[in-house]
């Protein structure tokens, strides 16, 4: 247990009803919410390779959880204290569900293919029934078992199936790493981006990684949330905003440049390079003799 995570008791009659206003109107100003099902694979990964020049040893990383691969990764790169937030409870349940897989398996095909049948096992009811989710259960919280299980039972996704598996391949050497480096769950914030900053307190990180997040939010939004990171950016640190759109969306760019203006603090690069895709990427770094506070 540590200062951010608790085990919620989940609201499952309020679960009920959020989980089937996203099934049957796809809104994405509402998408996002407590318990959204999580896509088992995303292309979290194609972002991580890219991330993977930034970090250095030791550094402390905040992420949003997602499916688990941008903390999972960040802290096979090196990264030492990674605290992850997601609105989604759902996102905790399946990073922890990779975390012990990681445990449960010694071979990377072993857990490349569990992580392939999970988004094949996704439909409600069906959860239970993936191959070798007994090996990973006793790796589980009785919270975390608990919620899976009922969920499952009642008929609520807590997982989504998506992109192809061949996708998620990660060499035996770096999965051995990724074991080694992961042993428990992350603290996890359950917040919404927007009220973030409260929970953080004064806590400050090297990277802050937030992907595909501004672009769900009502534009006006953006501007508060992005002015409320900074004082959680330490020097030299950076905040990595990154869009699976294939255009950067005019409203974070111009967003980014109005609250990031100030060049003696801050130093903006808008790249245009992404292993996979022609995707977008915003870098804020932090200069060292920021007068910022
Ligand atoms: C927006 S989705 C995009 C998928 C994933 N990041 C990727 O790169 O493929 C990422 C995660 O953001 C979370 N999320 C969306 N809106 C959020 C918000 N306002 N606050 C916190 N988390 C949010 C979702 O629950 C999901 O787990």
């Amino acid at each position: 247990m540590n200062q951010y995570t608790k085990e919620p008791i989940p609201n499952l009659a309020e679960a009920v009803q959020t989980v089937t206003r996203l099934l049957t109107h796809f809104d994405t100003k509402t998408f996002y919410s407590e318990y959204t099902p999580q896509m088992v694979t995303t292309n979290e990964l194609s972002h991580i390779y890219n991330l993977k020049q930034h970090i250095k040893p030791g550094a402390s990383v905040l992420t949003v959880g997602g499916s688990g691969e941008q903390p999972l990764f960040c802290k096979m790169y090196g990264a030492d204290n990674v605290v992850t937030f997601d609105v989604s409870y759902n996102s905790y349940l399946l990073t922890s569900v990779k975390i012990a897989a990681l445990q449960a398996f010694d071979k990377n095909t072993d857990y490349e293919k569990f992580v392939y049948d999970l988004s094949h096992y996704c439909k409600p009811g069906q959860l239970m029934d993936t191959p070798k989710l007994n090996y990973v259960m006793p790796y589980l919280t009785y919270a975390q078992k608990n919620h899976l299980r009922y969920t499952d039972e009642i008929g609520i996704p807590v997982f989504l199936g998506d992109i192809s598996c061949d996708f998620y391949c990660i060499p035996q050497q770096q999965y051995e790493i990724l074991r080694q480096s992961v042993k428990s769950p992350f603290p996890f914030i359950w917040t919404n981006i927007l009220d973030l900053d409260k929970k953080l307190g004064d806590d400050k990180f090297d990277i802050l990684y937030y992907s595909n997040i501004l672009s769900f939010l009502e534009p006006q939004k953006i501007a508060p949330v992005l002015e409320s990171t900074k004082k959680h950016i330490n020097p030299r640190g950076s905040l990595f905003l990154l869009s699976e759109f294939n255009e950067p969306k005019p409203a974070i760019m111009n967003t980014v440049r109005d609250v990031f203006e100030n060049a003696s603090d801050w130093n903006i690069d808008f790249k245009h390079a992404r292993k996979f895709g022609d995707f977008h990427d915003i870098i804020i770094k932090r200069c060292q003799n920021s007068n910022y506070r």
